[in-house]
């Protein structure tokens, strides 16, 4: 028998719990999607059209819905011969200021129409907007321009002055520029200058998080598509929906939980998918989210770390704050950085506790010992080392680290926990 076989059991079809499965309908928006055709009637009625602004948490359904409208959108335009309507569509996810935003539309343009694009360096920022000014005026009529998780060009946000303004400007006078704007950081949105709120923000709609009867919802029909007959449990997608509601709300979340668990269930040989499955998901998933907050700290917030698991190999944990802080100066001392204060160090200690990284306690000790904090691991050793060797300053003390827990015999213990 071969390593990989393909599944019989599990999955029928596992694409409707892919990232980038585009569902036949939009579940639970109603009021969402009412406000968002209402923006977008003018384009139909050949009215000047609002900038629209989509704001909300990761995996609420932005996307989805706007992909939904514009197809729609899209389709009933071409019913009608005067209106002009082209749509472009920039996913500002790896651009960090309105310069690669700009060369990402005109490029986009081009690519649609099968010309050369531009060179993504090596012009200056007017002379990127001044391409993207002629590349809509030749389109013409209206032209919406999609800037998906635009909150990524952070302050670097002319692009947000320029383009709704062009037509009043005199830059463009063929077209009429449209601007969607989606992004999931609240603080870009309250961080935007009053002049750009006033243009860009429009319309907005708001995309709250989902509850867990709305999950339920949007994964039934999914899990039927994705699931052979009766391979599901009843309770299956009522938990995986109730963990997502609880934790984010995100759709995203609740999907990949579903995923999660069918690839348990057919890695395990199960003829069915249980609670037990949908448990053991969640407990990876979890897992995977403090990897990922662990390997997001600064190289500061790794410090400290370091600091705190090489007290944890050697044993002497919980360990207090002082001399924590004598252990992450040396560590610095080592790795030639600077060091910052006590006081900074307390501040990323509870910042890593928030992260569910560490546990603190608190000790009051009357007059003589005062009042102080004590500090350990919350997350297995193993897992902060993993961290700590993928980066090239820290592989060292890593090692170090490892092999002192290796002596106390504590890697053992700890990987069958983890
Ligand atoms: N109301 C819904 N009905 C059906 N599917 C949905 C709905 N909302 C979200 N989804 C699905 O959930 C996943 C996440 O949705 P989407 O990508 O639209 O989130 P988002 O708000 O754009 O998140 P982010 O801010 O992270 O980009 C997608 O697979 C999408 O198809
Ligand atoms: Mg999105």
């Amino acid at each position: 028998m071969g390593m990989f076989q393909r599944d019989q059991q599990i999955f029928a079809d596992a694409a409707p719990l892919d990232d980038s499965y585009e569902p036949e309908d939009i579940r639970e928006r109603d009021d969402e999607l009412e406000k968002y055709q209402r923006a977008l009637q003018p384009v139909i009625d050949n009215r000047p059209t609002s900038n629209i602004f989509l704001y909300g948490k990761t995996g609420t359904g932005k996307t989805v819905a706007t992909k939904f409208m514009l197809s729609h959108l899209e389709a009933d335009a071409a019913t009608y011969d005067d209106v002009d309507l082209s749509t472009v569509w920039v996913s500002c996810e790896n651009l960090s200021s309105s310069y690669q935003v700009a060369v990402a539309l005109v490029n986009e343009i081009r690519e649609s129409q099968n010309k050369e694009k531009i060179s993504t360096t090596g012009y200056s920022q007017q002379r990127v907007f001044d391409i993207l000014y002629d590349e809509l005026d030749a389109l013409g009529g209206t032209v919406i321009l999609v800037l998906d998780e635009i909150d990524n060009i952070g302050h670097s946000d002319d692009i947000l002055y320029g383009l709704p303004r062009a037509r009043s400007n005199g830059y463009v006078d063929e077209v009429r520029p449209v601007i969607i704007g989606i992004s999931n950081d609240f603080k870009f949105r309250e961080n935007l200058s009053p002049k750009v709120k006033d243009t860009l923000a429009e319309k907005e709609i708001l995309f709250p998080p989902y509850d867990a009867n709305q999950l339920r919802s949007i994964l039934k029909p999914r899990a039927e598509k994705s699931f052979h007959d009766g391979v599901l449990a009843d309770e299956v997608v009522p938990l995986c929906s109730a963990f997502a509601a609880q934790d984010t709300g995100s759709a995203r979340q609740a999907i990949r939980l579903l995923r999660e668990a069918g690839e348990l269930a057919q890695a395990n040989d199960c003829e069915s998918v249980s609670e037990d499955e949908v448990r053991d998901a969640q407990e990876e998933l979890e897992k995977n989210q403090l990897y990922e907050g662990m390997q997001e700290l600064t190289t500061q917030g790794h410090a400290v770390l370091c600091a705190l698991a090489y007290h944890q190999s050697l044993e002497e944990v919980p360990i207090r704050s002082s001399d924590l802080y004598e252990r992450y100066t040396k560590i610095c001392e080592r790795l030639d950085a600077d060091s910052v204060s006590e006081r900074r160090v307390r501040d990323h200690l509870s910042d890593m506790n928030m992260l569910g990284l560490i546990s603190v306690y608190e000790h009051n000790e009357g007059l003589s010992a005062g009042r102080y904090h004590e500090y350990e691991l919350d997350v297995p050793l193993t897992a902060v080392l993993d961290v700590l060797l993928s980066t090239n300053r820290f592989k060292d003390l890593a090692d170090i680290i490892e092999s002192t827990a290796d002596d106390n015999n504590l890697l053992q213990s700890d990987l069958s926990d983890y």
